[in-house]
């Protein structure tokens, strides 16, 4: 019986929806779903915001590369939380138009522009002079600055531009305002790497990429290992002090820092839609370094790695203490912070626990 009702009415389908519904509800339905998955992948991709409404009115704050990008969208929220914030940028126009905005949007007065070029020492030492002038303590730095696969050039003194900008000038800056975060401990430094350090390697000899220049799974993934072995070696020397430091990686989001891909312009302009739906909004890329700054509930979390504002297990070779100790000797070398040097004399690849007890001892 039921199989000749069924060839009775064959405009019946499975809904048991007959006529012109038989093909609107099912094409409906399968739209919604298809938006809901979008919706939802779109959530996925944008990763989680920070919602807590915690304040942190008259924290001195210093953020690297901030006139434009996550770091400006950084200044943006810790402006609207009410910090007095140093905003360090290369080019003083761009920054001051970026200041300017900032406070028409936040009514925070307390933003001033700062010059800093992390590809000269001089620089950021005149960076440090200045601020030291001004403040007497820091809460908060947020190394964000930061190059990606530019072509092979030098930084005023000599070093690879990735690997001097991303790391090297940074290290310098930190090295110099440490005394200032510990006076003003609760206080934290925030690194912004990136998840292409997975692909990083610290060649001890050949770290300038001298001999072989690959610029971005080379010199920037490089610097961006450099970054998070420069954090964790960091936080063990900063045990106790009250003072952390983080790293993470902000996501794949659409900003200036691809300016250096070269590709066919009609690849370039497929390639910029798409990532429309496919890269977080730079508000969505500000979000991990936003949690690392203000969470309260990070106190005293230190020396950990975060994406979409979750702690993430690092690699081997991106934990590594051997690595991260040589690689701290060697940049307090080429930057210049001799009096370290000088004090752990015997500085040797395979004795490095000596080397972590002097250091701390020096500082
Ligand atoms: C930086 O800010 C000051 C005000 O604090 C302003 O007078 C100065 O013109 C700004 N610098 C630039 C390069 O616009």
């Amino acid at each position: 019986m039921n199989s000749t009702t069924i060839n009775d009415k064959p405009n019946r389908n499975i809904f048991g929806l007959r006529g012109i519904w038989a093909t609107i509800v099912p094409l409906f339905s399968i739209t919604l779903l298809i938006a809901l998955i979008l919706w939802l992948l779109r959530k996925f991709i944008e990763g989680p915001f920070y919602r807590k409404t915690n304040r942190i009115d008259g924290k001195v704050v210093i953020v690297t590369g901030c006139n434009t990008g996550i770091g400006k969208e950084t200044v943006l929220e810790l402006a609207r939380r009410g910090a007095k914030i140093y905003m360090a940028c290369r080019d003083p126009a761009r920054c001051e138009a970026a200041r300017i905005e900032i406070i028409d949007r936040t009514q925070n007065q307390q933003l001033f522009n700062r010059s800093i070029d992390l590809g000269s020492l001089e620089s950021v030492r005149n960076f440090v002079a200045r601020f030291k002038a001004e403040e007497t303590r820091l809460d908060l730095l947020v190394n964000n600055a930061g190059i990606m696969a530019c072509p092979r050039s030098l930084t005023a003194d000599g070093y690879e531009q990735q690997f001097g900008v991303n790391h090297l000038g940074h290290f310098l800056l930190t090295n110099l305002l440490l005394d200032h975060l510990k006076k003003a401990a609760p206080s934290r430094i925030v690194v912004v790497s990136s998840a292409a350090h997975l692909f990083g390697h610290i060649d001890r000899e050949d770290l300038m990429s001298e001999r072989r220049y690959s610029k971005f799974f080379g010199a920037y993934s490089r610097s961006k290992l450099a970054n998070i072995l420069f954090t964790r070696k960091l936080s063990s020397m900063l045990q106790g002090t009250g003072v952390t430091v983080n790293c993470l990686h902000p996501g794949l989001v659409r900003s200036d820092l691809n300016r250096h891909f070269r590709a066919p312009r009609w690849f370039l302009g497929l390639l910029s839609i798409v990532s429309l739906y496919f890269v977080k909004s730079l508000r969505a890329g500000a979000q991990t370094t936003l949690r690392l700054a203000l969470d309260p509930s990070l106190e005293g979390c230190s020396g950990d790695y975060y994406a979409d504002s979750r702690r993430f297990p690092l690699v081997p070779w991106a934990r590594d203490e051997k690595t991260a100790n040589w690689l701290w000797g060697e940049s307090e070398r080429l930057v210049g912070l001799a009096h370290n040097v000088e004090q752990s004399t015997a500085r040797d690849d395979d004795d490095d626990d000596e080397s972590i007890k002097t250091v701390v001892v020096s500082e």
